[in-house]
């Protein structure tokens, strides 16, 4: 059975008021659509942990820093609800722009320091876009946890500080990346790969693996960034945004994982921008 798709905040909280009064948890999973297993492994993470669940589906347009890739976005309302049917979600929450950012709307949620480097760096005003729009779901579907993909590893990270930040009362639970057979990170972006360059896609996280099981015998990062990014070059990958080695807690750059660690990379095949980032072992 499909579930109920609500798109004003009235009867989102005619609902949340009542189960809350039944003293039911709910869940929430913040998505743009175009949903694919990733968003369906955190839809399902969510049924498991909370009585109730909301999927919201929101193109958030102050998290676009170029107006093509918002255009772009992909928008397939009808195929997500149908994707849902089968997990029994108790609303998905599609709010239309007014619903979020209201005629004089003039807050923006900034979370400061984590948000210089990686994606940050180079998407100016993307995580104030992404750290408002969530403020927002967190406190429309007032809910008590809420479901996010280490795929967007920086923007987990971002998430959980504003939570605890601004006391918003939501544990933020992170999930593992879902990949494809080839191992590509699954993406809504990746509806927007050629057939070519789909083919080429995998070749991100098969030279981030590399890098992994070499850093894994206690070489150092600088050689093997170098030699990455010739690969990745090679592959058909046009700007390398970053390839990075990054402390898990502070995102400080690492010259070799002395503390936990993670490899983060974002990098353009054919128009389309990938990212990824994998957890690194500590080398004993
Ligand atoms: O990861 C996403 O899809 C978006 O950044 C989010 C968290 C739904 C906010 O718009």
């Amino acid at each position: 059975m499909t579930a109920p798709i609500i798109r004003h905040l009235t009867d989102l909280r005619a609902c949340t008021k009542g189960w809350h009064r039944a003293e039911e948890t709910i869940g929430v999973v913040p998505t743009m659509g175009a949903l694919h297993d990733g968003h369906l492994s955190l839809v399902a993470a969510a049924k498991a942990a909370c009585d109730r669940v909301i999927v919201t589906i929101f193109v958030n347009p102050k998290q676009f820093n170029q107006s093509t890739d918002l255009d772009n976005y992909p928008r397939t309302e009808e195929e997500d609800a149908r994707k849902l049917a089968r997990f029994e979600v108790d609303a998905i929450y599609v709010p239309d722009v007014m619903q979020i950012y209201p005629e004089g709307f003039a807050t923006n949620v900034s979370v400061g320091g984590m948000t210089d480097v990686l994606c940050g760096a180079h998407r100016r005003g993307h995580f104030d876009g992404v750290a408002t729009v969530v403020t927002k779901l967190f406190t429309q579907t007032s809910a008590d946890k809420a479901f996010f993909g280490e795929k967007d590893f920086q923007q987990l990270m971002v998430v959980r500080r504003l939570a605890r930040d601004l006391d918003l009362g939501v544990e933020v639970v992170g999930c593992p990346t879902i990949r494809e057979e080839d191992g590509l990170a699954m993406s809504s972006r990746n509806l927007l790969l050629s057939d070519r360059a789909r083919v080429n896609a995998s070749r991100l996280i098969e030279i981030m693996e590399d890098v992994v099981g070499q850093l894994g015998t206690g070489a150092d990062f600088a050689p093997l960034q170098a030699k990455a990014l010739t690969r990745l070059a090679a592959a058909g990958f046009t700007d390398i945004d970053y390839f990075e080695l990054r402390a898990c807690d502070t995102l400080a750059l690492l010259a070799r994982p002395s503390a936990p660690a993670r490899l983060f990379a974002a990098a353009w095949l054919a128009g389309v921008r990938l990212i990824d980032n994998i957890d690194i072992p500590v080398p004993d």
